[in-house]
């Protein structure tokens, strides 16, 4: 059965109170579905709040935005993956576009926290996908293809089954401009190439990028999307149930 991913992006939005009257509201308002499971990414001072709200659904899981690729030490405002699981989380993001243009998060940085994250067994969540000059200029996928081996390339088959992939176009973050089925299914057809080619073509790939209640149900059709990471429509307890039960599954 394909079990569909529906990642919740909620960067720097949710306190701890408001991450629990959120996630009591999703609860009662989404029933689990068998065939799809939910991921929320709060801020991490929220990260144990949501955790715990989660706790006793299987289908429901908290992980962090951002990790240290460190185990501890004097790295002032950073969390770690050991730190992050100790709050409760189960996987984290990893290369997210905004870490990469706004905190100039190299792929060098992407490799050391994908391999944390491994190690502390959170699943990473590894962000890749062009800009909007690199799409016009016919480079999307050899940076794609560059992002997935700086971050995996020394990662071994069995555990880079456990990564996901979220292809993310930064042309298509957070400016209601997403990108067709089409468009997806061409890179997620690449990037499964890639993956099979290093022992891992069952590893996960999802899309993001203003997917919203208008456009999932068109997304969610095209079979190469193994599920969603939303930023701005997950925000809204609400309307993100809607779109978790409404999706084609
Ligand atoms: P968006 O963000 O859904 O608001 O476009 C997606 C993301 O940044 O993960």
């Amino acid at each position: 059965m394909r079990r569909l991913l529906f990642a919740a992006n909620w960067k720097m939005h949710l306190g701890p109170a408001e991450a629990r009257a959120y996630l009591k509201t999703f609860r009662t308002r989404y029933r689990r579905h068998d065939d799809r499971a939910v991921w929320f990414f709060p801020p991490a001072v929220s990260l144990e709040a949501a955790a715990e709200a989660v706790r006793e659904r299987e289908d429901l899981l908290a992980g962090a935005q951002d990790i240290h690729w460190e185990a501890k030490g004097a790295f002032t405002g950073a969390v770690s993956a050991p730190l992050a699981a100790q709050a409760g989380a189960k996987a984290t993001l990893v290369g997210h576009s905004e870490r990469r243009q706004l905190f100039g998060e190299t792929d060098e940085d992407t490799r050391k926290k994908t391999a944390a994250a491994l190690a502390a067994s959170l699943v990473p969540v590894l962000c890749v996908g062009e800009t909007l000059a690199e799409r016009e200029a016919g480079h999307t996928l050899p940076v794609v293809k560059r992002q997935l081996a700086a971050a995996l390339g020394g990662v071994e088959g069995g555990a880079l089954r456990r990564v996901i992939i979220a292809y993310e176009p930064v042309w298509a973050i957070g400016t209601g401009r997403n990108a067709t089925p089409q468009d997806a299914a061409l890179v997620h057809r690449e990037i499964r190439a890639w993956l099979a080619a290093h022992g891992a073509g069952e590893t996960r790939v999802v899309y993001g990028g203003s997917v919203s209640l208008k456009n999932i149900a068109e997304l969610l059709a095209e079979p190469e999307l193994d599920g969603v990471l939303v930023g701005g429509a997950s925000l809204n307890p609400e309307s993100w149930a809607e779109l978790v039960q409404t999706a084609a599954g």
